[in-house]
C-alpha cells in the first residue's frame, strides 16, 4: 500500500524517530557529496498554489541530488480544484510521476489528492498544517540539544498551520508544548483536543508570552498573517502587539534556549532583528534541515531506505 505524508500523527513514534535518524544519515551523505542516487530515473511533481522559497528549493534540490528530476508546477499550470477536479489531476499526474508534493490552500484538496493518486503524496503546507516543516524543526532541536528528553517548546504568535503541526507532532512524540496567542487567534479547537486526548504531551494554550516561554528550550514564532491572510496584515499588527519575540522575551526562556522560525520572517513584527541574528537563533540550520528531512521522508515512503 502506498504511504502519503500528510500529518505527522499518521505515523507512529517509532516511524517518526526512524525518519529523523534517516535524515541524519542522508545529511551526512549529502555533506560528503556521496554518489547516492536512489531516485535515478524517478520524477517528482511539485504543485504550488502559493508562493515558496524553501519548500520549492529544498524539494527540487534534494530530489535532484538523490538522482531524480523534480518538476515545478505553478498555480497557472494546475489551479487546484478550479481548472479540473482534484481527483482527475491526481490520477493524471500519477500516470507521469513517481511522487507528488503539493502546497495548497484547502486541506481537503490534499486529502483528495492523496486518496485518488496512485503514487505517494507529500503535504508541502496547507492552510491547516505544514508537517515537513515541523519534522525539520524537531530534527534541528535534536541536533542542537543532542536529545529530545524533557523538552519544552514555546510558540508565540498566531494559532496557525505551524501550531497545528506542533500539536499533531505532540500527539505522537512526548514534549511540553506551550502556545501563547492573542485570544482572537487561537489554534483549531479540535486539533488542540486531539493533542490533549492523545495523552502523550503536555499542551497549554495561553495568551501571555512570558508565561509560555518560562523554562522553554525552544522559542518559536511565525508570521502574524499567513499566506491567504496577507490582506489582514495591517489589522493584525495591532492585535498582535506584545507578541514579538524580543531579546527581553528570550531572557525569560530557559538557559541556552534556541530560537526557531519557519521563515520567511518579518523582522520588527513577530521577531526582532537582534533575536534573528543572535547566537540563540538556529533558523538557518532549520531551513537547511528542511531538505535533509524531506529527503528522508521521500526515501522512506518510496521504500528506498
Ligand atoms: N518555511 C517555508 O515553508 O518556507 P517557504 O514558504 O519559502 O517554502
Ligand atoms: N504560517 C505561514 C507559514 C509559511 C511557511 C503561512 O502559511 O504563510
Amino acid at each position: 500500500m502506498k504511504k502519503d505524508f500528510i500529518h505527522t500523527d499518521d505515523y507512529s513514534a517509532d516511524e517518526i524517530s526512524g525518519i529523523l535518524a534517516l535524515a541524519a544519515e542522508v545529511k551526512t551523505r549529502f555533506k560528503k557529496r556521496e554518489n547516492y542516487k536512489p531516485f535515478q530515473d524517478h520524477s517528482l511533481a511539485m504543485i504550488f498554489a502559493k508562493p515558496s522559497a524553501r519548500t520549492r528549493i529544498s524539494f527540487e534540490t534534494g530530489f535532484y541530488r538523490l538522482g531524480g528530476h523534480a518538476l515545478y508546477l505553478s498555480p497557472r499550470d494546475i489551479d487546484m480544484g478550479k481548472r479540473e477536479p482534484v481527483r482527475d489531476i491526481a490520477r493524471v499526474i500519477s500516470r507521469y510521476n513517481d511522487m507528488i508534493m503539493a502546497r495548497l490552500f484547502d486541506h481537503a484538496h490534499i486529502l483528495e489528492l492523496a486518496e485518488y493518486a496512485d503514487v505517494p503524496v507529500i503535504n508541502g503546507l496547507t492552510d491547516y498544517n505544514h508537517p515537513c516543516q515541523i519534522m525539520a524543526d524537531i530534527f534541528t532541536v535534536k541536533e542542537r540539544r543532542g536529545h529530545l528528553d524533557d523538552l519544552k517548546i514555546a510558540y508565540v504568535g498566531d494559532g496557525n498551520n505551524i501550531v497545528h503541526s506542533w500539536l499533531r507532532l505532540a500527539a505522537v512524540l512526548p514534549f511540553h508544548f506551550s502556545c501563547a496567542c492573542p485570544p482572537a487567534y487561537p489554534p483549531d479547537a479540535d486539533t488542540v483536543r486531539r493533542a490533549k486526548d492523545a495523552g502523550i504531551s503536555e499542551i497549554e494554550i495561553l495568551h501571555d508570552p512570558v508565561s509560555a516561554v518560562k523554562n522553554a528550550d525552544v522559542v518559536y514564532t511565525d508570521v502574524w498573517a499567513s499566506m491567504g491572510k496577507k490582506h489582514e496584515a495591517e489589522e493584525r499588527k495591532a492585535k498582535f502587539r506584545g507578541f514579538q519575540v524580543t531579546d527581553a522575551l528570550m531572557q525569560q526562556a530557559g538557559e541556552d534556549a534556541i530560537f526557531l522560525h519557519c521563515l520567511p520572517a518579518n523582522r520588527g513584527l513577530e521577531v526582532s532583528d537582534s533575536v534573528m541574528e543572535s547566537p540563540a537563533s538556529a533558523v538557518f540550520d532549520e531551513a537547511e534541515n528542511r531538505m535533509h528531512v524531506q529527503n528522508a521522508i521521500m526515501l522512506r515512503i518510496a521504500g528506498k531506505a
